[in-house]
C-alpha cells in the first residue's frame, strides 16, 4: 500500500476529534448534564420556504446531473444579491455553485498552488486553508493574529522564502468573530498584486448577524485591485441554516484565473444537487425567506448577549459575537485542550480549545450559540462557580 506523503505528514487528528474523546471518557450521568458549544452548526431549523422548496424540486424533477457551474437562476440571484449587499457588480457566469465552501477552499489550492510554495494563512482561523497546504506539501506562513493587532496580522511579504502562491484570509473571522479594516485588506491586495499571488477570502459569515446590527462584512470585490486577485468563497450553511445541504459559491472576476476554476470544476465533480440549489434560490429570492431570517437572528443576538455579558463578568478578554455565532476568549488556563478537557470534566460545558484553529489560538477558547436561552444561562453559571486557575 502506497499513502500520499502529504497525507501522511497530516497527521493531527481534525478540530473536533480531542473533544469527541473527552466527551466519550465521560460516565452517563455526566453525558446527561452536558451543554455543547463547541458546535458550529445552526439549530434553528432551515426556514420551511426553502425546505418546501428543496421538496418540490426533489419530486417534480427528473434527477440527473447538475451542470458543474450551477443553475444560471441561482447565479443570477447570486448577482442580484452581490449588487444589492455590496454593490459590487458580478456577471452570473463568474460564479461557481459548489458543494460546500469547506470543499471549495480546499481544492483551489490543488489549483493555484503548488507543492514547495508559500501559503501565507490567517491565524486563527477555520483549519481547512492550513489542512489543504499540508496536505500539498506547501509552506505555510501564518499571520499572527492577536488581540493587540485586532487579528488583522501584517506581514513582510520580501521575508518570505519561495514563490508566494495563495493568501487565505477569513472576515468575520471564525473563530476570532472580527471583521477586517478595508485598509487591511487593501494593503493585502497591493501585496497580492506586487507578487502576482491571489487571495481567497472566505465570507461564509457575511450574511450572519446576531441582532440584525447593521453588518460591517465586505466583498474583496468592494476594493479596487479585488477584482484582479480576488476569489471569494461564500456559503448557505450559516445564515440560513442550511448546513447539511452542502450549498456554496466561488466568485472570480478576473477571466484568466477562472479559467483554470472552471476546467478543475467541470473535471472534479458534477456539481452541487440540483435540490439543494432549489433551496439556494429560495433562500435568495423568495420573500417569506428574509423575515424568517432576521427573527432567527433576533434569537441569535439574545443569546450572544447572554453569553458576552457572561464572559465579561467572568472578566475574560474576549471578541466577537457581532458577525459570527462564536465568542473567543483567553482563560488562565495557558493550554486550550487542558482548558477545554478540564472545563468539560468539571462542569459538563463543551468549548472548542483555541490551538485547533492554529499555533495563535493557542490559550483562547470558542464557544458558540447554538443553544437556547436557557442552557447558555445554565453554562454561564457554571463557568462562574468553576475554579479557574489564578495567573
Ligand atoms: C470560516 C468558515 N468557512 C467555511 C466553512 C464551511 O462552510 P460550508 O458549510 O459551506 O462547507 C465554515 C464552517 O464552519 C467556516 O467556519
Amino acid at each position: 500500500m502506497r499513502i500520499n506523503k502529504g497525507f501522511q505528514a497530516w497527521d493531527h487528528p481534525y478540530l473536533f476529534q480531542a473533544m469527541e474523546q473527552a466527551y466519550s471518557a465521560l460516565d452517563a450521568d455526566q453525558k446527561c448534564r452536558v451543554i455543547n458549544l463547541g458546535i458550529g452548526d445552526p439549530d434553528l431549523p432551515t426556514p420551511a420556504p426553502i425546505r418546501d422548496a428543496i421538496a418540490r424540486e426533489h419530486k417534480s424533477r427528473y434527477h440527473g446531473y447538475p451542470t458543474s457551474q450551477g443553475r444560471l437562476d441561482l447565479r443570477e440571484a447570486l448577482a442580484n444579491h452581490y449588487a444589492e449587499r455590496f454593490g459590487v457588480n458580478a456577471d452570473p457566469d463568474q460564479f461557481y455553485i459548489g458543494p460546500g465552501a469547506k470543499t471549495d477552499l480546499f481544492d483551489l489550492n490543488a489549483v493555484f498552488a503548488e507543492s514547495g510554495d508559500s501559503v501565507i494563512i490567517l491565524d486563527p482561523a477555520y483549519p481547512v486553508y492550513r489542512d489543504a497546504a499540508g496536505y500539498r506539501q506547501q509552506r505555510i506562513h501564518f499571520l499572527r493574529g492577536t488581540f493587540e493587532n485586532y487579528y488583522q496580522p501584517e506581514f513582510d511579504p520580501d521575508a518570505i522564502e519561495g514563490k508566494i502562491a495563495l493568501i487565505y484570509l477569513c472576515y468575520p473571522n471564525n473563530p476570532t468573530g472580527v471583521t477586517a479594516e478595508r485598509s487591511y485588506i487593501r494593503t493585502m491586495i497591493d501585496t497580492a498584486l506586487r507578487f502576482q499571488c491571489l487571495i481567497v477570502m472566505d465570507i461564509a459569515y457575511a450574511d450572519f448577524v446576531p441582532g440584525n446590527h447593521p453588518s460591517s462584512a465586505f466583498s474583496i470585490f468592494e476594493l479596487p485591485g479585488g477584482e484582479d486577485v480576488g476569489i471569494e468563497v461564500g456559503s448557505f450553511s450559516k445564515p440560513f441554516s442550511m448546513t447539511g445541504d452542502r450549498l456554496s459559491w466561488v466568485l472570480i472576476k478576473n477571466p484568466a484565473v477562472r479559467k483554470y476554476w472552471h476546467r478543475y470544476r467541470s473535471n472534479r465533480d458534477s456539481g452541487a444537487s440540483n435540490y439543494d440549489q432549489a433551496g439556494g434560490l429560495a433562500a435568495l429570492t423568495d420573500p417569506a425567506v428574509k423575515p424568517i431570517v432576521q427573527s432567527n437572528f433576533e434569537i441569535y443576538g439574545r443569546r450572544a448577549n447572554i453569553l458576552t455579558n457572561g464572559l465579561k463578568m467572568l472578566g475574560f478578554p474576549m471578541t466577537g459575537l457581532l458577525n459570527t455565532p462564536y465568542a473567543w476568549f483567553k482563560t488562565p488556563f495557558p493550554n486550550s485542550v487542558d482548558a477545554a478537557r478540564t472545563i468539560l470534566s468539571e462542569t459538563g460545558i463543551i468549548l472548542t480549545p483555541g490551538s485547533g484553529f492554529g499555533p495563535s489560538g493557542e490559550g483562547f477558547l470558542r464557544a458558540t450559540i447554538f443553544q437556547p436561552e436557557s442552557r447558555l444561562v445554565q453554562a454561564i453559571d457554571r463557568l462562574q462557580k468553576f475554579n479557574f486557575p489564578t495567573k
